[in-house]
């Protein structure tokens, strides 16, 4: 095992009815920038469930946030905090709030000329230096209500950049499962999907005797299987969705990733695809993991043995075993209708590969756990989707 620093202050309040407890979480002298996105919160009365539980506190609204968060969106909300001088963010919402929530909170007492360098990784904002940030969750996936990254999306230039920072873990996270009831099917697809991948790129690379934490990887994997049929049935199962949403709070929020290594090209690639091509980023991981892990099989052989053997319970060996997993994981993501094809989404493989090579040429990018997949490999694993 690598050596690591465990690091995660955030304090979740999971449970039916449990959004007025915010009250408890925030100073009743907060001056509160509430952000929310397109409106979904309004038709669900969580909206007014937060409303409730913020009593008299001091609270300004910030509506509008889009999925995949845009840069330009999120500096009026900065510059309204800025303005109503507010000392604490909520961010009522799905990953993309929440994403979007913390560059808010980094970007309102930040003395930088230019806020982007948060979001490429130039200005470093140490802990401390961001103001307090509390999420009430409504959408289950990108585990950000827990963890320290963020995600921003700048339509302006059609780019995509995580950036991470301890200053940005959430205080609290409020995890109600009866808020995830009105969630279209699709994104509940999306939610199990992207779970599943964050957990394949933290588990499908190279062992190093990490044994608690490959058993809890293929935990959140095995989990995930079991419930996918039941959290897509309506009228909504709250053990299904209980599970779901704790589930994928597990899949990123620095537990199974202690001390492991990350492949995180999946993620990469898939960055370029949703800000080329809109895809949604569940549906630009599942076009891309597939491959990448048949492209990448010898240098993964046995981690992607033992996925097929503790996750499949399959049997033999070499290539045929791992062409076996692979095939049932696209199975089971067919089963909760996620395509894994670009051409299922009308995209040309061959143009994809082109832009997308082009762009990690530019930047120099090298990906993979051992930085090792140039530009040219991620062009063949793309040709690959069709
Ligand atoms: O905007 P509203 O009206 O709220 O509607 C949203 C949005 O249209 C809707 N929704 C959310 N909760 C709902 C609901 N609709 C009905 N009922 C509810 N309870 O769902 C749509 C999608 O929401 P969004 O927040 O965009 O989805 P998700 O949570 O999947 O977040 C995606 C973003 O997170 C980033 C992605 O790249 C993308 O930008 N990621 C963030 C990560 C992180 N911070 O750790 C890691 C991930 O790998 C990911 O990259
Ligand atoms: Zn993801």
């Amino acid at each position: 095992m690598k050596n690591f620093v465990f690091y995660n202050p955030t304090r979740i309040i999971f449970g039916k009815g449990t959004i007025a407890k915010i009250d408890q979480q925030i100073s009743p002298t907060a001056r509160v920038l509430m952000c929310y996105g397109g409106g979904s919160i309004k038709g669900n009365t969580v909206y007014d469930q937060v409303i409730t539980a913020l009593k008299d506190r001091k609270v300004h609204e910030f509506g509008g946030i889009e999925t995949n968060p845009d840069y330009d969106t999120l500096m009026e909300a900065i510059v309204l905090g800025r303005d109503k001088r507010v000392d604490f963010i909520l961010a009522v919402g799905g990953g993309s709030v929440i994403d979007g929530a913390k560059l808010v909170a980094a970007g309102i007492p930040y003395e930088g000329d230019n806020l982007w360098d948060i979001v490429t990784g130039e200005a470093r904002v140490r802990v401390g230096e961001a103001l307090p940030l509390g999420t009430v969750l409504t959408l289950p996936a990108t585990s950000s209500e827990m963890n320290n990254i963020s995600v921003i999306s700048r339509r302006a230039t059609k780019e995509k950049f995580g950036w991470m920072s301890d200053a940005v873990y959430p205080a609290f996270s409020v995890l109600d499962p009866t808020v995830t009831y009105s969630l279209p099917e699709e994104q509940v697809r999306n939610g199990i999907v992207d779970t599943y991948i964050h957990v394949m790129e933290q588990y499908a690379t190279v062992p190093v005797n990490a044994l608690l934490q490959e058993r809890q990887a293929e935990a959140i994997l095995l989990t995930l299987q079991d419930i996918s049929q039941k959290v897509l049935e309506m009228p909504p199962d709250y053990g299904a969705r209980a599970n779901l949403m704790w589930t994928a709070s597990n899949g990123l929020n620095n537990f199974i990733s202690c001390g492991v290594p990350g492949d995180w090209a999946t993620h990469g690639i898939g960055h370029e695809l949703t800000a080329l091509y809109g895809l949604a980023h569940a549906e630009s991981l599942a076009v891309v993991l597939p491959h990448l892990l048949w492209h990448q099989r010898e240098k993964k052989a046995e981690k992607l043995a033992q996925y097929a053997q503790r996750v499949w319970g399959l049997t033999g060996g070499g290539d045929e075993l791992i062409r076996e997993a692979l095939d049932r994981m696209c199975d089971f993501f067919r089963l909760v209708k996620m395509p894994t094809r670009l051409t299922d989404f009308q995209i040309d493989p061959q143009e994809a590969a082109n832009q997308v090579r082009q762009r990690f040429d530019a930047r120099g990018s090298l990906l993979g756990e051992h930085g090792d997949i140039t530009p040219d490999q991620v062009a063949e694993i793309l040709l690959m989707s069709q």
